[in-house]
């Protein structure tokens, strides 16, 4: 079975059961400050599992484009990705822990669709904590359909425990499904869910029973939900007895790629075997985070700090195969063609992708050949030493100030004879690091979901400042992002010049005037077609249901929205814009606050 089969069948599976398809979402989430990508498929859904009606309905699967980055360091081993396509079904108050583990069943085992047998599976399910009893449903549902006792392992929270996907939001127990690969087992202990290469996770079933607030306290939902998430690529690699993601037809055409650009043939030289998956991965990830419709640019913050890191490493990884300049592009092209199918917004990216790959490959050129150079500065001096050591601290300045690897200054070092302190280096690196998660934490601020009171406030000011603009600066006005903590709002707006202090003035006059008149906000579900026929805005870029929700407020404004807002618009407080700039090339970014 290869991957689009996979896809296919999954989501016909889950329409029979009475599911409806929804559009995978942006990798760049939208309205949420915890995270810089779309790290599951229940990402997109969080305030539905907290408690929105959704449009369609109360059933739902999809594929969703992911991207974890938190083990970037680990790729290049035969199982990590930082991009990854989930599979996954969603009942929102509807089915719960029966029905989710039924279709679960059915779906791995009939031979209608995987047909996978029934002696090769193993579950695990939640052992029960202080706070949340062993899930002793889940493991009745599981033996009642035939599985084994001995194959339903209850595992700690470590384990059989998701979410939330960031500080805060949705979370439960979870069932998760293995297939025995058939070795041995590693010891008496072995069970499903035991790491040693046996039991191969494929699918999770989440049973999200509470929402952790940013005071740490689970709350119970009061309409459970379920939330599933399926990874193409690691169960493509377990269906065909495949040891690595890599040796899958999914990467089979991205390796073919890297070998004939370096003419170096996967599988003869264990290095560089690594190298050829880091390339792959990498230049994976990138394509799909530029070929996004909210794609980012290479930069030193955020989501772009971490596209600047995938290409910078896949560059450097090219090098060490002796791939020649430009090396990134030649293989995105035949990314984009494998993946467009189902993606068609990288064909319409192709050659913004294309551009961005070779602008940053060359940038980062650059900087390796000033870090060469600052490099042999450095060197008589370096060479007095009679030990030969390289201090921590001059290889960290080059990282820091050049953006210059470790590993090529080591590299160089070696050429001269030389070591470099690895670990003075590490520390100066720890410090570092320890200066910028200060940064990072900020952004977990305000909690994934956060639908506080606060939030929910800035997201309907976030729809009457859209109005407002398209009022005064007129209707090429398109929000391009959105950022909401309990503290502030931020706002981007296509527009091509700085605003005047007189336009700023009457947004926020306009915004004001329309939370005096405590305009109620109304919601209905229509037709996508129907929406736009009102004259509801859509937000650029953004794919929907053909069942959308239109919030409208008073006569003032009407969006097409996820929710949730306020009832009235008078509940708002008052409007303060504290900042107008420059976002990017032809958009603006406004930062207000309500007092
Ligand atoms: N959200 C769950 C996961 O990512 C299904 O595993």
């Amino acid at each position: 079975m290869n991957a689009h089969e996979l896809r296919a069948k999954y989501i016909e599976f889950f329409i029979s059961k009475g599911h409806a398809q929804i559009q995978g979402k942006s990798l760049l989430p939208d309205n949420d400050p915890t995270v810089l990508f779309t790290t599951a498929g229940m990402h997109p859904l969080v305030p539905y599992l907290l408690g929105e009606e959704h449009p369609a309905g109360k059933r739902l699967v999809d594929c969703q484009k992911c991207i974890r980055t938190g083990d970037i360091d680990a790729v290049g081993d035969p199982s990590h990705l930082t991009f990854f396509e989930m599979l996954g079904n969603w009942s929102l108050g509807d089915y719960f822990k029966a029905g989710a583990i039924e279709m679960s069943y059915e779906f791995l085992t009939s031979p209608r669709w995987l047909g996978i047998p029934r002696d090769k599976l193993g579950v695990t399910v939640f052992e029960g904590d202080d706070s949340v009893p062993r899930d002793e449903e889940s493991a009745a549902v599981w033996k009642r359909l035939g599985i084994p006792e001995d194959r339903i392992a209850y595992r700690p929270r470590s384990d059989n425990w998701w979410g939330p996907a960031g500080a805060t939001g949705p979370c439960g127990p979870d069932s998760e499904m293995f297939i025995d690969m058939g070795t041995e087992p590693c010891g008496p202990d072995c069970e499903p869910g035991c790491s040693c290469g046996k039991w191969l996770e494929i699918w999770n079933d989440v049973f999200m029973q509470y929402n952790k607030t940013a005071e740490g306290v689970y709350e119970p939902l009061t309409r459970t939900c379920v939330d599933t998430g399926m990874g193409i690529e690691r169960t493509i690699t377990t269906l065909n007895g495949k040891k690595s993601v890599y040796d899958t037809e999914i990467f089979a055409p991205i390796i073919s790629a890297v070998e004939r650009a370096s003419s170096y043939a996967y599988g003869s030289d264990g290095e560089k075997d690594k190298s050829v998956r880091i390339i792959s991965d990498h230049i994976r990830s990138s394509v799909f985070i530029l070929g996004d419709p909210r794609a980012v640019s290479p930069s030193n913050v955020g989501a772009g700090y971490v596209l600047r890191r995938l290409i910078r490493r896949a560059v450097r990884h090219g090098r060490k195969l002796g791939m020649e300049s430009p090396l990134l592009s030649p293989i995105a092209a035949v990314i984009i063609e494998e993946f467009c199918g189902p993606y068609p917004e990288l064909r319409d990216n192709r050659s913004y992708i294309l551009e961005e790959l070779n602008r940053e490959e060359q940038k980062f050129l650059e900087t390796l050949q000033k870090g060469e150079h600052e490099f042999e500065k450095l060197l008589p001096n370096l060479l007095k030493d009679p030990r030969r050591i390289m201090p921590g601290r001059l290889a960290f300045k080059l990282y820091d100030t050049y953006g210059f690897p470790i590993e090529l200054t080591e590299e160089l070092a070696a050429e001269q004879g030389m070591a470099v302190n690895r670990a003075e280096f590490e520390e100066a690196f720890k410090k570092h690091q320890e200066l910028s998660r200060t940064g990072s934490e900020q952004v977990f601020k305000g909690g994934l979901g956060d639908q506080g009171e606060m939030a929910v406030k800035y997201h309907t000011a976030t729809h009457l400042l859209h109005q407002a603009l398209r009022k005064v600066l007129g209707d090429h006005v398109a929000q391009r992002g959105s950022n909401i903590t309990a503290e502030r709002m931020r706002f981007d707006f296509s527009h091509g010049a700085p605003m005047t202090p007189g336009e700023i003035a009457e947004v926020q006059a306009i915004v004001n005037e329309q939370i005096k008149r405590d305009l109620p906000i109304t919601m209905e579900i229509m037709s996508l077609d129907a929406a736009k026929a009102s004259g509801a805005i859509a937000l650029f870029g953004e794919k929907y249901e053909s069942q959308v929700k239109v919030y409208t407020i008073g006569d003032f404004s009407k969006e097409v929205c996820g929710g949730p807002h306020a009832e009235r618009t008078g509940l708002l407080g008052k409007f303060v814009i504290q900042k107008e700039q420059s976002s990017s090339a032809g958009v603006r970014r406004i930062r207000a606050v309500l007092e």
